[in-house]
Formats: C-alpha cells, sequence, structure tokens
C-alpha cells in the first residue's frame, strides 16, 4: 500500500465504525443536502439538527420553497443568523424550478452561477448529492489534509485542492469528504494540532460577483495586476473565466497575464 491509500484505509475505517449519524447523510437529494450545506456554514452540527429537520417538513423541495412566503422562511429560519441566507435560497429555488425543471445541476459551472453558491458550496453538493470527485475543503478537512500529509500551514490553497482531489478514493467522494469531517471534528481537532482554522472561510466562497468586487477593489489599490495574484488573494476556480468576462464586458484590459482597470 502506497502512503496514499494507507491514509485513505486509516480513515475510512476509523469512519465506519465512528461515524456520527446525522439527518444529512441519510439523502442525497440535492436539494436537502443544500439545505444542510448553508444551515452548516454558520451553525454548529447539534444546533442545526432541528432546524434542518423543520424546514424540510415545511419545505420538502425546490417547488414549496419557491413559492412559500418569506414570512413563513424568515420564521423558519430564526435563530440561525444570516436571514439574507434564505430569502437567497428562495431565490434559488425559484431558478431550479423555473429554468431546470426542478432538477440541481450536476455541474460546477452552473452551480456557481445560482445565488448563494460559492466554490465550496458547489463541491459539497457535487460530493455529498452526487459523489463527484472535487475536493470538498471546509475549515475540518484542511485541518485533517494539513495533519495527515504533513503539509505546511499555509500550502496555497490551489495546490491544497490539488492535493485534496488526488486523494479521493475512486468512486467514493461521498462517504470519504463524510469522514473526513468527522475525523477533523472527533479526532484531528483544531485543540489537539494547533493548526489554525482560517480566518475567514469566505476566502473559499464567494459568488462570482462578490469575487468580481473584490478584484475591482483591488485594481483600484494596485492599478495592475496578475491572475496568479488575484488567484492568491480570492482563489476561485473560475476566475480566469470571471476576468475573460470582465474584459468581455469593457470593464478591464486583460492581455498577457497583466490585469488594468479601462478608463
Ligand atoms: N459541516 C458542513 N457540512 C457538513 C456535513 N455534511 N457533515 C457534518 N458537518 C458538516
Amino acid at each position: 500500500m502506497n502512503k496514499k491509500q494507507k491514509i485513505q484505509t486509516k480513515i475510512l475505517s476509523w469512519y465506519a465504525k465512528n461515524k456520527r449519524d446525522l439527518p444529512w447523510r441519510k439523502t442525497t437529494d440535492p436539494y436537502k443536502i443544500l439545505i444542510s450545506e448553508v444551515m452548516l456554514q454558520q451553525t454548529q452540527v447539534d444546533r442545526v439538527i432541528p432546524y434542518y429537520e423543520r424546514w424540510l417538513k415545511q419545505f420538502p423541495d425546490f417547488k414549496s420553497l419557491a413559492k412559500a412566503e418569506k414570512a413563513m422562511l424568515l420564521q423558519h429560519w430564526s435563530g440561525l443568523g444570516y436571514n439574507n441566507r434564505a430569502l437567497r435560497l428562495q431565490q434559488l429555488a425559484q431558478i431550479i424550478t423555473e429554468r431546470y425543471h426542478n432538477k440541481m445541476p450536476e455541474n460546477e459551472e452552473a452551480l456557481l452561477a445560482l445565488p448563494g453558491i460559492g466554490p465550496y458550496t458547489a463541491h459539497a453538493i457535487l460530493a455529498f448529492a452526487f459523489n463527484k470527485e472535487v475536493p470538498v475543503l471546509d475549515t475540518n478537512i484542511r485541518r485533517v489534509l494539513i495533519h495527515e500529509l504533513k503539509l505546511k500551514e499555509n500550502t496555497e490553497p490551489e495546490r491544497l485542492r490539488k492535493i485534496a482531489k488526488e486523494i479521493i478514493p475512486k468512486n467514493k467522494s461521498r462517504i470519504w469528504h463524510n469522514a473526513l469531517m468527522d475525523y477533523g471534528a472527533l479526532i484531528v481537532t483544531a485543540k489537539k494540532t494547533g493548526i489554525a482554522s482560517l480566518s475567514k472561510q469566505s476566502k473559499f466562497e464567494g459568488s462570482p460577483r462578490q469575487v468580481r468586487g473584490a478584484i475591482i477593489r483591488l485594481l483600484l489599490k494596485e492599478k495592475k495586476l496578475s491572475l496568479k495574484r488575484i488567484q492568491k488573494e480570492f482563489p476561485h476556480p473560475q476566475l480566469k473565466t470571471i476576468v475573460e468576462k470582465m474584459e468581455k464586458e469593457g470593464m478591464v484590459n486583460f492581455n498577457k497575464d497583466r490585469i488594468q482597470l479601462r478608463n
């Protein structure tokens, strides 16, 4: 067994015996996965469970969420914080019912174009709902990978994503990422390892619109940027596409890897 296989075996066999019984693990319904992931972005697992159950009873699918009254949404979200997220979930549900025949798209690009979906959430949906081999990198998983693979804490996000993708066992993305989350929450904890959590989870998050705003602010400050420089500040899988779009729209000049605001 090589090093990679050893780590995979260790974590998967630990998980087989020690996994947490969490409600969103009993489903692969992309709608339910989405709701769990958005709730879990801001709130601890134990506190999310009753919210998650209540929400699904009231809004069991995209259709019911799309036509719900706003007051009802907020009532069921209340206590989780960031009420905006409930409203964005409804906008998303409306798009899914109107444009996607009630089916969540299964590709990253389409997911990222939906309201409230950043790279983390897109990958979580792809892995947990569709078992796709994309890296899910939340604070826990990042810590486990750094610890088990003896990586530097300041490993570039892009490199970490590459490593995280390569270590996903074939056809086991869903179970692998659940196992990593539990292993990080229960065994390789922040307290035990001293590995700091990312100061801002938002470093991995951000809709294309947020990334565009961030790029423009950076350009106002620094005048000229390379893609690499932006990638370092705002890691995003679609960065080049985003900048190319900004160029097409006449917002920036983009040539020879030099990006400048257009006058
Ligand atoms: N935090 C975010 N997603 C999670 C999941 N699927 N299971 C446990 N904790 C999580």
